[in-house]
């Protein structure tokens, strides 16, 4: 593939904001240039906590009624929840390659659904595992720390990953999750990334508004850079 586009896209990830006021946290993140939310459903089982699911999803569309939705599905049994997530109306359903032993299906379900499909891995899968999905997904989710809680440490041995992911293929849409933030933003728009997953450092910052704007500019620099090079 010669020629290839992608778009840089940020992506707040509401986990660690106030819960209480999860409508209003959405939309203050919309409200400070997000391109996307990125919506943590944790289920207990594969990964050891819990946040909420597609009940909550379908109160929060009523009140958003435009933002793109992420789904970032850690759970067991991913094709469980597609037809619930779709009919509240998420947009993205981003399952994990360790949940399934048929991710073809999970795949081909979720885009029945009329939903896009993401697929994603844990710092100790290999990249590997997403090759032959990478035809069919809309997005694949690299993870830069171990998921289950928000405000844990970057990893950047991650980008080896995202490196090769991007090497073969230069208009997909790769999704970096977890301690992202202006710290490091660099080495992720370097290696290939372009949606941006920040959780703490933007709903915690003070100026959510400059901390997004600040990672999207620093993506679209290295996404010009690489054109020009190619
Ligand atoms: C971790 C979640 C992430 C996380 C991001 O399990 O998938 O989306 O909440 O938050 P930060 O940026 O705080 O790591
Ligand atoms: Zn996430």
């Amino acid at each position: 593939m010669a020629h290839g586009h992608y778009e840089a896209k940020i992506g707040p990830s509401i986990l660690n904001s106030d819960l209480g006021a999860l409508a209003d946290e959405c939309q203050r993140m919309m409200d400070s240039g997000a391109d996307y939310l990125h919506l943590d459903v944790m289920d207990g089982h594969f990964v050891p906590n819990l946040t909420f699911g597609h009940p909550v999803v379908q109160c929060l569309r009523k009140k958003i009624p435009t933002a793109f939705f992420d789904m970032h599905m850690m759970v067991a049994n991913p094709e469980k929840w597609i037809n619930d997530m779709a009919d509240a109306k998420a947009d993205q359903y981003t399952f994990h390659a360790e949940a399934t032993d048929d991710a073809k299906n999970v795949i081909r379900l979720i885009k029945e659904a009329g939903m896009k499909a993401g697929i994603g891995i844990k710092p100790g899968t290999p990249v590997d595992v997403v090759f032959p999905y990478l035809e069919d997904v809309d997005m694949v989710l690299v993870m830069t720390v171990e998921p289950g809680f928000g405000g844990q440490k970057f990893m950047a041995d991650m980008m080896s990953k995202v490196q090769k992911l991007r090497s073969m293929y230069k208009s997909l849409d790769i999704e970096i999750d977890g301690g992202v933030g202006p710290a490091n933003i660099d080495v992720a728009a370097e290696a290939g990334a372009n949606m941006i997953v920040s959780g703490t450092a933007v709903v915690k910052s003070d100026n959510p508004r400059q901390v997004i704007h600040n990672l999207r500019s620093t993506v679209q620099e290295y996404i010009q850079k690489g054109e020009l090079e190619r």
